[in-house]
C-alpha cells in the first residue's frame, strides 16, 4: 500500500467552466472521483489537494515528508515561474511526476518552459485526465 499526494494548483478548482476547449468539461472532482474508482488506485492511500496559493502548495509538500511515497503535481500557471515550488519539490526528495491536461508545448511560448520538469522523474503534458492515471502508473514502477 503507498501513500500518494496528487496536487493541483492555481485555477485547477474552475475545471468544467474554465476554457473548455482546452481543458475539457469535467470538473476537478469527477476527475478525481474518475481515478479514485479505478483498479490502479484501489490499494493505495490517493490524497487530494487543490490550492490557489503557492505557499499551501509547498506547505502540502512539506506535509508529505516521510508519509508520502509520490507525488503527482499539476502545478497550473507555477509550472512556468515558480523557483519556489522546484525548491520545495528537490527538497522533500519525493518521486513527483508533473502532469498537464493540455499540451504546454502546442500553446503560448512562456508555457513551453516548466522550471520543475529538471526535479520530477516525469512529465506529462496534453493527455488529459488520463494523465494522472499514467503518473499514478509511473510512481507504481518505480517502487517496484
Ligand atoms: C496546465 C497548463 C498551465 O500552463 C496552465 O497555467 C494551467 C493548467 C494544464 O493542466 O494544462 O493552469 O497546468
Amino acid at each position: 500500500m503507498k501513500n500518494i499526494y496528487i496536487l493541483n494548483g492555481p485555477n485547477l478548482n474552475l475545471l468544467g467552466k474554465r476554457q473548455p476547449e482546452i481543458y475539457g468539461s469535467e470538473t476537478l472532482s469527477d476527475i478525481e472521483n474518475w481515478l479514485n474508482d479505478l483498479p490502479e488506485t484501489e490499494s493505495h492511500t490517493i490524497t487530494w489537494f487543490q490550492s490557489n496559493h503557492e505557499g499551501d502548495l509547498i506547505n502540502r509538500l512539506h506535509e508529505a515528508l516521510g508519509n508520502t511515497d509520490g507525488v503527482i503535481i499539476n502545478p497550473g500557471a507555477l509550472t512556468h515561474y515558480s523557483y519556489a515550488l522546484r525548491d520545495a519539490i528537490s527538497s522533500v526528495n519525493i518521486p513527483t511526476v508533473e502532469v498537464h491536461l493540455s499540451d504546454i508545448y502546442s500553446r503560448e511560448i512562456f508555457r513551453k518552459v516548466s522550471v520543475i520538469k529538471d526535479v520530477c522523474i516525469k512529465q506529462i503534458s496534453g493527455k488529459g485526465k488520463l494523465g494522472y492515471l499514467e503518473g499514478l502508473k509511473k510512481l507504481l514502477s518505480v517502487f517496484d
